[in-house]
């Protein structure tokens, strides 16, 4: 156990992601029912939608679950909406978790419904801003991380860093983590815990486009790259991705329509460039679309249900953790090997 494990009732100090296009109720509650912190990605949903999506969720798991909002993606007034309409549908248990720093407003509604806000960071900085707003847990993304990065620093400096000045705060890391060995080691450095999103990208609850699994599986951790590229939809802010014909190519196409996603028989036309994943719904150039992908994707190497997953890491864990045991265990050698890019923010 941990101060995570405690605070958010869990039973392996494990975070799943909440992920846009790929985690929906089914993979949010498969990962709670196997005990660590399953999370709904509510991304862009409509409020009517995204209360839909909280109850089929509540309705597959009586173990706690996390919704997650991204403020700087919806704009303030909407992440405000949102929340007004999943809190009332939450269980007693459950956690919510922003991408960034949510807004006085935001931290206040979830306060007030009596719920921990669990907050991702980049900076030591923004760690403090966090903790001001009331943050019960920090996650503290490292760049090594797949998706939309906050900060500059690898995971570990920015652990040791906050660990440093708030030595009483919860802290998860974000990025690096696949296997059991990874948590253990993680947690050795101080942490309380850890978050994970790559790791759940193929799990045969997860909403991802078949092609994005695929690749992930198939990836090592130097098939990924941070650019700026995909900011139709969310600018200003680097990612790390898979490589595609987009990234590696010399000129920038036009953006035009690529692919279309159908959401609850809708259609979306998706250009190229856009922020969006490819999801189940996705049909079109997969292969130009933003596939979120960290470091990490070297030690994936399944789809396996989540159940499998949690339960595997769960076992790495413990072995890793029992008294007598010198070395934190079966680590990612992705993360740990010194293979570390040059510059860890170095952008194409
Ligand atoms: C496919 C994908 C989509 C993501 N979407 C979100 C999101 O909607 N909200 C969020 O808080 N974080 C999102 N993230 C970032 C994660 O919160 C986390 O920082 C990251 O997954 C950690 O690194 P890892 O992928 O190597 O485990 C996403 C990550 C990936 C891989």
């Amino acid at each position: 156990m941990t101060r995570l494990t405690t605070l958010l009732g869990l039973e392996l100090p494990l975070i799943q992601a909440g992920m846009g296009a790929v985690a929906g109720p089914a993979l949010c509650a498969a990962v709670s029912r196997a005990g660590a912190g399953g999370t709904l990605a509510l991304y862009r949903e409509p409020p009517a939608r995204a209360a839909r999506l909280v109850r089929e969720a509540a309705a597959s798991t009586d173990r706690p679950f996390g919704v997650n909002v991204v403020p700087e993606v919806t704009g303030p007034a909407a992440c405000l909406d949102q929340l007004r309409a999943v809190l009332p549908e939450l269980p007693r248990g459950a956690f919510v978790t922003s991408f960034g720093l949510p807004d006085t407003d935001a931290a206040r509604a979830v306060h007030g419904a009596g719920y921990p806000l669990v907050v991702q960071v980049g900076s030591v900085a923004e760690a403090g801003t966090a903790l001001g707003r009331g943050a019960a847990v920090l996650v503290l993304q490292g760049t090594e991380a797949g998706g939309h990065l906050l900060g500059r620093m690898p995971a570990d400096l920015l652990l040791a860093a906050v660990r440093a000045r708030y030595p009483q705060a919860v802290l998860a890391v974000a990025g690096g983590i696949a296997t059991g060995g990874d948590l253990a080691d993680a947690v050795a450095r101080g942490a309380d815990g850890a978050m994970a999103g790559t790791l759940f990208v193929p799990a045969g609850e997860s909403t991802a486009h078949p092609e994005f699994k695929r690749r992930v599986v198939g990836a090592v951790a130097d098939d990924t790259l941070i650019t700026s590229l995909f900011e139709i939809g969310w600018p200003h802010r680097p990612h790390r991705v898979l490589r595609n014909p987009l990234t590696t190519a010399e000129e920038r196409a036009p953006a035009t329509f690529i692919a279309t996603t159908r959401v609850d028989g809708r259609e979306h036309p998706v250009p190229r460039y856009s922020a969006a994943a490819p999801g189940d719904g996705t049909t079109g150039r997969i292969e130009e679309m933003a596939m979120y992908c960290g470091r990490s994707c070297t030690g994936v190497t399944a789809r396996d249900p989540a159940a499998v997953t949690v339960a595997r890491i769960r076992r790495e864990y413990e072995s890793a953790r029992r008294p007598g045991t010198s070395s934190p265990g079966p680590t990612n050698s992705a993360r740990t090997s010194g293979s570390r890019e040059p510059s860890q923010i170095q952008e194409r």
